[in-house]
Parts: C-alpha cells; structure tokens; sequence
C-alpha cells in the first residue's frame, strides 16, 4: 500500500446509501493504430511545418487506421486488452458504453458492434456523444449504474477514427488530430478501490465553436454537401483554446472540492491530450508540478473521446501510478462539454 492510500480524503460517494458498493476500475487497456503520420509527412500534404506544429501544438506525430480498420475495430483492440487485464470475459460484461464522435455509421451504435466482436452476449451497449469529454461522460454513467446497484460489470471505450472526418486539405484542423482508442472495465468490486467522482458539464450556446455540419438531419449527405466539404469538422481554434483552459480548471477545480483534497494530494494530472499549451495553461492556474502532468500528445495527437483513456492506461503502464495514488482526469471537447474526475487508483 502506498503511503498516500492511508492519508485522509473525502469520498463524495458516502453521502449516498452506497454502502458495500465501489466502482472499481479493474483494467484499461488501449490501442493504436500502426501507420504513424509525422508533421514531416503532413508538410508535404498542406502548407505546414513540423516548428509550427510543435511549437503551437506540442504534437510530434499521430496514428492513422488503416482503411478497412474502422472505430469498433480499434474499441474491440483496447477492450480486449482492458478486459484482459480485469481477467473478465465478454459473458461477466453487463453493460458496453462507446464514447465517440467517429463511430462506424450512424447506427447501429458501434458498442452493439463491439458487443458481437467481443461475445458480451448479456450486455446491454450503446454509444455516448460528448466528443472530447465523452470517456468521463462513460465513467460518470457508469458509475451510475454500478453503485445503484443496476449492474456490476461495465466496459466503457472511448474509441475514434478521426481521420475519417478530418479535412486533409485544412492545416488548420489536419494537424491536430489523430485515431486511437482506450477502455476500461469498471466493477463493483468490495473493498477496493476506483473513481471517486465525476464532474461533467455542457454549453450548447458555443456549439458553433468545434462541430460537423453535415451528416446528421440539418444537413443530410447530398452531392452539394459533399462537395461544399460539409462532411468534415470545424473549429474556431483560438476560441475553443480560450474556452478549453477556463472549462478544464472549473472542472477540476469542483473534483478536488467534492473530494476535499488539494491539487498536492494528486499522484497524476491526465488533461484531455490536445494540445501541449493548453495543458501548460491548466497546469499552471491547477498549481500542478511538471512531474504530476502526464502528456502523450506529441505521439497521437489530440484522439477526442479516446484521448485521456489511453494517457490513462499508459500512465499505470509507465509504472507511477501505485495502488491508492490519486488520478485526476480532466477533458475538454465540443458541445460544449467538459468535465473532471477523480480516481483512487
Ligand atoms: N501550419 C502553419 N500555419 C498555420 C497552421 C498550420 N498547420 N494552422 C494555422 N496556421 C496559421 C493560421 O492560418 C494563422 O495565420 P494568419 O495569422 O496568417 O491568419 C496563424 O497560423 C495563427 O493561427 P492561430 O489560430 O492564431 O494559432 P493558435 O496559436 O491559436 O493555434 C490551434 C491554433 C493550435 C488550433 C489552437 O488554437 C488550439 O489548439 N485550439 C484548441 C483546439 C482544441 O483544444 N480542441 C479541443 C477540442 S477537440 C474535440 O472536441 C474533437
């Protein structure tokens, strides 16, 4: 046990009749695609280069599906590994929440497809739209469900193919993006350990700041649509930084308040992957050290709803996360959403 897991916090959970439930986080797992895109091989395709990437983003690198790989393959690949690690099989799974923004068509949901692919044939599944926040939108749900005693194992992915909506001829956006997926298997398990709370918040008045126009029921697929390139998404970038940094604090800010702990009792920072500034920014005003913030954007980019879910599991792979540290994850997407929460690990 480490030294931190016999220090006092508040668990928010106990002003609840939870007595004898804890929802647990028995495994993560992640995956990413192999084919790598470098900032080198992106100056060939817009009018970019790797210094401009690296220095207003932070990003090196990110990974690229391959054309038959689609976002349920890449959700099976790390539930598969987070599963492994629970040493849970596809029977034991309840329930399948998929975060993501990229799934495999608009429906079925692509958490039915990863139902079939990983043989959960009593759970229940379906998809969450939160974008960027979308993995703690999971956590929080379910959480939900897991201490209402609904259900006692919960798989939760966030899963993307973004490049499948990227518009390559767009430096703006093509930089910054990239595929990738991470899982976790949440359970009721006694006297353990796992997510604490979760903070999720919404404004829909600055939905025009990051969104897709066309696809959905306002802008359905037409030959016109596909040639005004509304099938891609859009982003007001210096507005959505703004935003990402107040929102991100705000949120973390109300995690650690619920748990009654300051920002020194954190083990690891895990902010939402997007862009290295952004993180600095948060770091900053949070008062967290340099070797508290966990960052693996320079080799994926920014992955939305997968994004924290494989700095998470990369994070306990790395070996500085011990039993009983406290986690902090914090995220930021369109919506807007937000959100923040804290896990004892
Ligand atoms: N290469 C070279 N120049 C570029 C590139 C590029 N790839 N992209 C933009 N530029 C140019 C712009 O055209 C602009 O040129 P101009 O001054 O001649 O008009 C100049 O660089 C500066 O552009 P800014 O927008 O001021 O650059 P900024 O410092 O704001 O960085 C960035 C842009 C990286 C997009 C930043 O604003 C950002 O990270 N925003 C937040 C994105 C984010 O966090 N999204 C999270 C949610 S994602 C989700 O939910 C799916």
């Amino acid at each position: 046990m480490s030294p931190s897991s016999k220090q006092k916090f508040k668990n928010p959970r106990a002003n609840y009749n939870f007595q004898g439930r804890t929802c647990a986080i028995s495994g993560v797992g992640s995956y990413v695609p192999e084919r790598i895109l470098t900032n080198g091989d992106l100056e060939k395709m817009v009018d970019t280069t790797d210094e401009w990437i690296t220095t207003r983003t932070g990003i090196k690198e990110r990974r690229i599906a391959a054309k038959d790989e689609f976002t349920s393959d890449i959700a099976t690949k790390a539930a598969l590994s987070a599963m492994a690690k629970a040493g849970v099989t596809g029977e034991q799974i309840d329930l399948i929440i998929v975060a993501t923004i990229t799934p495999d068509m608009p429906f079925p949901s692509t958490a039915c497809l990863v139902q079939h692919k990983i043989g959960a044939r009593r759970a229940a599944a379906f998809d969450l739209e939160a974008a960027c926040s979308g993995f703690i939108y999971a956590l929080e749900i379910a959480q939900q469900f897991i201490m209402s005693r609904t259900y006692d194992t919960v798989l939760v992915i966030g899963a993307e193919k973004l490049s499948s909506i990227v518009d390559w001829e767009d430096r703006n956006t093509c930089v910054l993006f990239g595929d990738g997926a991470g899982a976790a298997v949440l359970q009721n398990r006694p006297d353990s350990h796992g997510l604490l709370t979760a903070v999720m918040g919404a404004d829909g008045e600055k939905a025009d700041l990051l969104f897709m126009p066309g696809g959905g029921s306002r802008c359905p697929a037409t030959a016109d649509s596909v040639t005004a390139r509304q099938h891609y998404l859009r982003m007001e970038g210096k507005e959505t930084f703004k935003n990402a940094v107040q929102a991100m604090l705000t949120a973390a800010k109300e995690a650690l308040k619920r748990c009654e702990i300051d920002i020194t009792r954190i083990k690891c920072v895990i902010p939402h992957q997007a862009n290295r500034r952004i993180i600095d920014a948060v770091a900053e005003r949070l008062g967290a050290k340099p070797e508290q913030i966990f960052v693996n954007l320079h080799k994926y980019g920014n992955t939305s709803a997968a994004s924290v879910a494989i700095a998470l599991d990369e994070a306990v792979q790395s070996g500085n996360i011990q039993r009983g540290d406290l986690i902090l994850l914090v995220v930021f997407g369109a919506g807007l959403t937000w959100g923040a929460a804290v896990i004892e690990w």
